[in-house]
């Protein structure tokens, strides 16, 4: 399919996990992937992989945020779409009870702040066009609450989740879509390493989980695919969940 062709489209985070594969997935569809990352090995060797464009960027610097922008307009003469997407979810975020004020507002600078930033800078140029589509990764835990607290990242998701509702209802007569993603567990190299080490702890949190496993980066990658392109012409606003099934569930199959 070549649902973006020609389109213009900007990843932060491009260099791992959905980001990378989001990529991969928009280059298949025919666009011109613009990857930001602080990681400047990865984010260069995705890019060298999909045809596309580095720029290094820190997303909770709005120079950066500025730039990268600029930099995709400038190149490429849109900005089409944007996936807002870098995230952290570091281990001295945890319960309320242990949490300190600096891992709280990290996370918040670089899973929320960083959001905003995208967001202003990406409409700058879509409301120029009179189009776009803004994908902001939420998470289920922005509509779902867990005994395992991360309760920076959760508190943040929630705000990336209803800043994008509000985004997608502003700018709605104006041609531009803003939807949250709300990925359930994904299957990345981190997890499995910590669920190896740990099975009881992916046990506990596998039986949430209708359909019975972990997404792949790919899946979640075909639904940002999805958003971003004119098949999802009457979707803004929207908490889009990706999540097999979990937000729904109750009791789940043996
Ligand atoms: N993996 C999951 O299970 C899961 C589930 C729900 C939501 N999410 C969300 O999806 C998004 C991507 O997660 P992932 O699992 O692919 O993560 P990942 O760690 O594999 O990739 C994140 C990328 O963001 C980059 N990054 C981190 N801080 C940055 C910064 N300040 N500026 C620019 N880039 C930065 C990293 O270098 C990395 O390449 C995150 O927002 C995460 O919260 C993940």
């Amino acid at each position: 399919m070549q649902r973006l062709r020609d389109r213009v489209a900007v990843i932060t985070g491009a260099g791992s996990g959905i980001g990378l594969a989001t990529a991969h997935r928009f280059a298949q569809e025919g666009a011109r992937v613009v990857c930001a990352d602080i990681d400047e090995e990865a984010g260069t060797k995705v890019a060298a992989e999909v045809g596309g464009l580095f720029v290094k960027a820190d997303v909770t610097s709005e120079e950066d945020v500025e730039r990268l922008f600029r930099t995709a307009f400038e190149t490429y003469g849109s900005v089409d779409v944007a996936f807002n997407n870098a995230g952290i979810s570091p281990p001295d975020d945890d319960s309320i009870l242990e949490t300190g004020l600096d891992a709280w507002r990290r996370v918040q600078e670089v899973n929320l702040t960083s959001v905003y930033l995208c967001c202003k800078h990406a409409l700058e140029y879509m409301r120029r066009q009179g189009k776009g589509s803004i994908i902001n990764t939420a998470s289920f835990v922005a509509v779902m609450g867990s005994a395992t607290s991360q309760i920076s990242y959760t508190a943040s998701k929630g705000g990336v989740l209803s800043m994008s509702r509000e985004l997608g209802v502003q700018f709605a007569r104006e041609g531009i879509r803003v939807n949250a993603l709300c990925p359930g567990p994904v299957n990345t190299p981190l997890l499995q390493e910590l669920f190896a080490k740990d099975p009881e702890r992916a046990q506990r949190r596998l039986v949430h989980v209708p359909i019975g496993r972990f997404a792949e980066a790919s899946e979640i990658a075909a639904a940002v695919a999805f958003l971003a392109s004119d098949d999802a012409s009457f979707i803004t606003a929207s908490q889009f969940l990706v999540d097999g099934g979990i937000s729904g569930a109750y009791v789940t199959p043996l």
